[in-house]
């Protein structure tokens, strides 16, 4: 997820471990690794050994990168297997390097291949049961009525939120949603109205004891008044109906205003992934378009 870039000043207390997992958060990471790559399933994707190759219309970078979730026989071959399929794809070779798959021999190949390395993000958890109270009325006026509606397809209202505050729902709307129709999981679509007006969203996925938070976005009026708290509270509720236990989330390091927020519910940094693409002088077969709005993804 990416988002708003207020000045850094208070620490960041979503800063956590970034190399060496120890035991249980490196069984944790891999599971949730698992777990995100099925809350976002690609278009198309071929597996190399242990990386799969993801191609989804240039939405998202998750969805267009490999995840290199174990080894393969020659990194070499494998590099250039992975640049023929991202330029067919007209896209550029990007990898999605986590903990899970520490490969010292793909770092290196990516260093002398020139590939940056972007997007910071971390993997949070958190209890469930810490996120499903509702807080205090997100409205200034305490008469204003707060509404929350919740369905298991994206509205008009919805995307209208959506779209004004991230990139997967703007400019690369129509990839994210069909990313979203081969998506096989219990999904929710929240949307919270003060006063009968529209102003923030959220969506959740379910998977086994999990809930994945992804698509969070107030409108820049309705902000720092707890709505997206609401919106949470509201995703949480609705997981645990359904069995979920836990909930975890995507936060960039850019995005300073929700990781102070999910911090302050609970939520505790797991790991971090970033991504590396090849340099933009490598071949590509046509133009393809990043996006690039203040905000992004709900799948970073
Ligand atoms: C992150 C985001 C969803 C938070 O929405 P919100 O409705 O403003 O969140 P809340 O009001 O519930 O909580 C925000 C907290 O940050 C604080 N905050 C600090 N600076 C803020 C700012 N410039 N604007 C809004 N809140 C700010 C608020 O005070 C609040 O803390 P508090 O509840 O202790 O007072 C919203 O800022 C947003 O849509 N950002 C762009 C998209 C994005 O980053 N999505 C999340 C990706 S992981």
């Amino acid at each position: 997820m990416r988002g708003d870039q207020a000045a850094p000043s208070p620490p960041d207390s979503l800063v956590g471990l970034r190399a060496d997992l120890p035991p249980d958060d490196a069984s944790l990471a891999r599971e949730l690794e698992a777990v995100a790559n099925r809350a976002w399933p690609p278009l198309r994707q071929i597996e190399i050994g242990g990386w799969t190759l993801r191609a989804s219309a240039g939405a998202s970078r998750r969805g267009n990168s490999v995840w290199a979730h174990g080894s393969v026989p020659d990194v070499r071959v494998a590099l250039a297997a992975v640049s023929d399929f991202y330029t067919a794809e007209g896209l550029p070779p990007t990898f999605q390097l986590t903990p899970v798959a520490r490969s010292e021999q793909l770092g290196a190949a990516l260093d002398a291949a020139g590939y940056d390395d972007t997007g910071p993000t971390d993997v949070c958890v958190a209890p469930l049961g810490a996120l499903v109270s509702v807080p205090p009325s997100p409205s200034r006026s305490v008469s204003a009525s707060v509404g929350v509606a919740t369905a298991d397809v994206p509205g008009d209202e919805w995307l209208r939120v959506a779209g004004q505050v991230l990139t997967t729902f703007g400019v690369q709307r129509a990839g994210t949603l069909a990313v979203l129709s081969v998506l096989r999981l219990p999904t929710v679509y929240v949307t919270l109205t003060v006063d009968g007006v529209p102003a923030a969203v959220g969506r959740g996925v379910t998977d086994d004891r999990w809930l994945g938070i992804y698509s969070m976005a107030t409108l820049p009026a309705a902000r720092g008044r707890g709505a997206a708290r609401w919106v949470v509270a509201a995703l949480a509720q609705w997981a645990g109906a359904r069995g979920a236990t836990h909930a975890y989330l995507q936060v960039e390091e850019v995005s300073t205003v929700a990781r102070g927020l999910y911090a302050d519910l609970g939520f505790r940094p797991v790991y971090r992934y970033s991504y590396r693409r090849a340099p933009l002088s490598a071949p590509r077969a046509a133009p393809v378009s990043r996006g690039g709005g203040p905000a992004g993804a709900g799948a970073a």
